[in-house]
């Protein structure tokens, strides 16, 4: 079985992609092997071994009942889904890149004390190329933005790694370069960040860039802002 650079083959993809199109991207689908067999025109075998190899890539998660198995895909699936996409959306569309679209919120002031840690702003620094303003600036998805915000997944993030002090552990944080439209103005560099790998359910982006954007675009609560991250 040829192997893609992603860790499984092309066979297990097609079978990631068709518990998707039924449903298991949002839920656990219900999958008897018979069936998958039969959509798969493969022997109920080979249809239980590529269930199994795309468990063990953590691209499902699987509980076996009775009668078949409760099958749904993790984020790292849905992320290997969106990186098909990506290619098909280039190939058919020559897009590249994703817009997001929201309006500009305030947080409870979180933002600054995290970028500011040291630990990370170190690497802000030596990973982002510039020294990023002290906040956050927080928007919230609306409309196709929200679901649309999974296809981040398909974009290789800048890793600012985990780290810790005395007291505590930090997470790792991931960071998607980006530019802010704003009305008729665009501002980059920024970038999206986030404490985990992009998958779908999240509705909120939390951007930074090395000037105050809020300054810079004229932003106030309740504008609308569009976040085109590269891919
Ligand atoms: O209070 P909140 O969590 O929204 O803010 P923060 O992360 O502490 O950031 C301080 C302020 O700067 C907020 O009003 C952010 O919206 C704003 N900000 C900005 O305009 N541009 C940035 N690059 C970062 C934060």
């Amino acid at each position: 079985m040829a192997e893609t650079a992603r860790g499984v083959g092309y066979a297990e993809l097609a079978t990631l992609k068709l518990l998707a199109v039924e449903g298991a991207l949002d839920r656990e689908r219900k999958v008897s092997c018979a069936d998958l067999a039969d959509s798969l025109d493969a022997s109920n075998q080979t249809a239980s071994r590529r269930l199994q190899r795309l468990e063990e890539a953590g691209l499902v998660e699987r509980d076996i009942v009775s009668d078949g198995q409760l099958v749904s895909i993790t984020g790292t699936g849905e992320q290997r889904l969106q990186r098909e996409y990506a290619d098909y959306r280039r190939i058919f569309e020559g897009a590249s890149g994703v817009d997001l679209t929201g309006v500009v919120t305030s947080g409870m002031g979180e933002g600054r004390h995290y970028i500011t840690l040291p630990g990370y702003m170190e690497q802000f620094i030596d990973k982002l190329g510039y020294e990023p303003f002290a906040g956050t600036l927080n928007v919230d998805l609306v409309g196709e933005s929200v679901r649309r915000r999974a296809r981040l997944g398909a974009v290789e993030p800048v890793t600012i790694e985990g780290w810790e002090d005395d007291e505590r552990t930090y997470g790792p944080a991931y960071c998607y370069p980006a530019s802010v439209v704003a009305g008729d103005g665009e501002y980059e560099p920024a970038h999206v960040v986030a404490p985990e790998r992009t998958h779908h359910g999240e509705d909120q982006l939390e951007i930074i860039a090395p000037e105050k954007l809020r300054e810079v675009l004229g932003l106030a609560d309740g504008d609308e802002v569009t976040i085109h991250v590269e891919e």
